[in-house]
C-alpha cells in the first residue's frame, strides 16, 4: 500500500504551505525541553537525545527527577543489553540530557514538549508559564493524548506556535507521531514539526484538533469495549487477551495494552472522547473507574488488570479435561469437512450433520457447532443440549469455544481439549453474536469507516497511524479489504441485533459500498 505521508507529508489537515511562501525562515530545533519525565516524557527525551538533540528534562521535584533519570537509564540499558547500542553511545545519549527542577532553565529551548498528566488545568497553567519563560521564537508542544490543543494554545500569548506532538507508548519503539495543528497554527509549523518527527526516525501523520485524534479515537473505543465485554462475563481477561493477540496478530491483547498505557490515562482519554462524541461506548467502563480509584494503574504501579512481579504477567489457568469417543460436527461445507479431516487425522471419530438435520449427531458425546453466531437455537433441537458447544476458528491459531446457557462444563472442556490437539489455542466465551474477536474488531472497523467518511483523515493516514502507533499488522482499511465489506456489514448487523448498541449499526458508507457492490474500500477511498 502506498504511504500517503510520502506524497503529502502533512496529511489530510493543516496549513501546508512551503515556508518560502510564508515569508519566514525555517526553524531549527537543536535544544528541546521535556516537561514531565514519567513513562512517556522519559521515552520522548530518549528519542530526542538518540537523534543528537540536546534535551532539558524538567520534573516537579528531586524525587520525580530521580525517577525520570531512572526510566532513561533502565530503558537505554535494555537497548545496550540487547546489543543494539554500545555503552559509549548510551553514555553519550544520557550526556545530552540535563535534568532540572527549574522550568526557568527552558528559556533557551527551541521547542518544549510537555508530558504531564492529562488534566486540562495543569496543562493550561504549565503553558502559561512556558509562554512567560521561553524565548519568543520557541515552539510549545503538547503530548496530550486527547485534550484540545486549541484550548491549551489559548492559555498562551503565542497560540500560533503551539502544536500537538503525540508520541505512543513506548515512545522509543513506536514509530508514529501524530502532529496536531489547530485553526490558528502558524503557516508551515505543522510541516516543520512533521519534519522534526522524521528526523527522530518517526513517521508523522498530521491531523486536526479533535478528541483522541486518529489513534486514540479508534483504540480507546476498542479497549473500553473489551472492558465492557469482560464485565458482562462474555469471556475472561486472559481469553480476551489471547483471542486478540493470537487471533488477529496484534502485539498485545487489550488488557495487557491498557496496563501498558496506564488505566488512569485510558480513563481520562475515554472521558474526553465521551464528552465530545456522547457515544456510550466511550463512557469509561465502571471497571476502569474502580481500578483507577484503587490506585491499580497498570504496569507503572505494579498492578492493573495483571500483577507484575519481575515484569511478568500472571499465567492463565488450565480448563477441565474430558474424554470424547465420538464428536459430532454441525456446519456448512467446507469448514465442517475440514474439521472432520483434522479430527480424523488426530485419531478422533467424528460425524457431520447439516444445521437443517441434526439426526446424525444426536448421540455424539459432544456436538461442535461451527458458527460465528449464537448456537443455542441448535442446542435446543438436540436430545442432549448440554453437549453442544459453539466453535469459531479465528485465523490459524485460535478457536473460540462458546458455551450456551445449557452447555455442560464437561462438553466445553472436551472441545477445548480437541482444539488443543488440533494445535490451536482455545478462547472460552459465552454464546453471543460474533463471540469475542469479531465483536471487538467489527465496531473498531466501523469507527474507522466513520472517521474516513467524516473527512478527518484519509484511509492511508488512518492505516499508517494504526500500524505504526499500535504495532498492528494491518490498518483498519487493509483489514476490511481482507475480511470483505459484506461480511463486516453483516457482522455489525448481528452485533446491533444482539446488543442494540446504536454505534454497532453499520456506518452508512459501509452499507452503501456493499449495496453498490464495491469490493475494496481502499480502491474506493483512494
Ligand atoms: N529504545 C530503542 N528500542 C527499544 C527500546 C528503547 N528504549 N525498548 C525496546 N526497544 C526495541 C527492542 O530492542 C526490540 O527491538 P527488536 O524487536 O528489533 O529486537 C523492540 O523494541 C521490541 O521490544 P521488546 O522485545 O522488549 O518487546 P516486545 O517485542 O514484546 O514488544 C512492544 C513490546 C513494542 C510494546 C509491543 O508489544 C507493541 O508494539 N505493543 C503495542 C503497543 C501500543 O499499542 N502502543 C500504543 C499505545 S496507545 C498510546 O500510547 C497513546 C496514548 O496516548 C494512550
Amino acid at each position: 500500500m502506498t504511504n500517503r505521508m510520502s506524497a503529502n507529508p502533512t496529511g489530510a489537515y493543516g496549513p501546508d504551505e512551503p515556508l518560502w511562501e510564508t515569508g519566514r525562515m525555517a526553524r531549527t530545533f537543536e535544544t528541546v525541553g521535556v516537561v514531565g519525565l514519567g513513562t512517556m516524557g522519559a521515552g520522548i527525551a530518549e528519542v530526542f537525545a538518540r537523534s543528537g538533540l540536546n534535551v532539558i528534562g524538567v520534573e516537579a521535584d528531586d524525587a520525580a527527577l530521580a525517577r525520570g533519570r531512572g526510566h532513561l537509564e533502565s530503558s537505554t540499558g535494555k537497548v545496550v543489553a540487547r546489543g543494539r547500542m554500545s555503552t559509549q553511545e548510551q553514555t553519550a545519549l544520557l550526556g545530552r540530557i540535563s535534568f532540572t527542577t527549574s522550568r526557568e532553565d527552558l528559556a533557551g529551548a527551541d521547542l518544549v514538549i510537555e508530558a504531564i498528566p492529562e488534566i486540562m488545568e495543569y496543562k493550561r497553567a504549565l503553558f502559561a508559564d512556558l509562554d512567560r519563560i521561553c524565548k519568543p521564537s520557541a515552539v510549545l508542544a503538547t503530548n496530550t493524548s486527547s485534550l484540545s490543543v486549541t484550548a491549551i494554545a489559548a492559555a498562551t500569548s503565542r497560540p500560533a506556535q503551539v502544536v500537538g506532538m503525540h508520541f505512543f507508548n513506548p515512545a522509543p519503539v513506536m514509530r508514529l507521531v501524530e502532529v496536531i495543528g489547530t485553526v490558528v497554527i502558524e503557516d508551515g509549523l505543522a510541516a516543520e514539526v512533521a519534519g522534526l518527527a522524521r528526523r527522530l526516525g518517526k513517521t508523522p501523520v498530521t491531523v486536526g484538533d479533535r478528541a483522541g485524534f486518529v489513534v486514540n479515537r479508534l483504540l480507546l473505543g476498542y479497549l473500553n469495549h473489551a472492558c465492557v465485554l469482560l464485565e458482562s462475563g462474555l469471556s475472561s481477561r486472559d481469553d480476551i487477551d489471547v483471542a486478540m493477540k493470537l487471533g488477529l496478530g496484534l502485539p498485545m491483547g487489550p488488557f495487557t495494552l491498557l496496563d501498558l498505557v496506564g488505566l488512569d490515562t485510558s480513563y481520562e482519554v475515554c472521558e474526553v472522547l465521551f464528552r465530545e462524541s456522547r457515544d456510550r461506548r466511550h463512557a469509561p467502563a465502571p471497571m476502569l473507574r474502580e481500578l483507577v480509584t484503587a490506585g491499580l494503574l497498570g504496569r507503572k504501579t505494579g498492578r492493573g488488570f495483571y500483577s507484575y512481579g519481575e515484569g511478568t504477567a500472571t499465567v492463565p489457568e488450565a480448563g477441565p479435561k474430558a474424554a470424547v469417543s465420538v464428536a459430532g460436527i454441525v456446519g456448512g461445507v467446507p469448514e465442517a469437512a475440514r474439521l472432520l479431516t483434522d479430527l480424523d487425522a488426530a485419531g478422533f471419530k467424528a460425524v457431520v450433520a447439516e444445521p437443517s438435520d441434526l439426526t446424525p449427531v444426536a448421540d455424539a458425546d459432544v456436538v461442535i457447532a461451527l458458527s460465528e453466531r449464537p448456537v443455542i437455537e441448535l442446542a435446543v433441537r438436540l436430545p442432549h443440549p448440554e453437549r453442544l458447544v459453539g466453535l469459531h476458528l479465528v485465523g490459524d491459531q485460535v478457536a473460540e469455544v462458546a458455551s450456551t446457557v445449557l452447555t455442560s462444563d464437561e462438553a466445553a472442556g472436551a472441545v477445548r481439549d480437541l482444539v488443543t490437539v488440533l494445535g490451536r489455542t482455545s478462547v472460552r466465551c459465552g454464546d453471543r453474536a460474533e463471540f469475542v474477536v469479531n465483536a471487538l474488531l467489527y465496531p473498531y472497523l466501523n469507527d474507522a469507516i466513520r472517521m474516513l467518511d467524516s473527512g478527518y483523515a484519509s484511509a492511508g493516514d488512518i492505516d499508517t497511524a494504526m500500524r505504526l502507533g499500535c504495532g498492528y499488522p494491518a490498518g483498519p482499511f487493509e483489514m476490511l479489504d481482507v475480511i470483505g465489506l459484506e461480511r463486516v456489514r453483516d457482522g455489525l448487523r448481528a452485533l446491533y441485533a444482539e446488543y442494540r448498541e446504536p454505534s454497532f449499526a453499520p456506518a452508512p458508507l459501509l452499507d452503501q459500498l456493499v449495496t453498490a457492490g464495491v469490493s475494496g474500500i481502499r480502491a474506493y477511498a483512494r
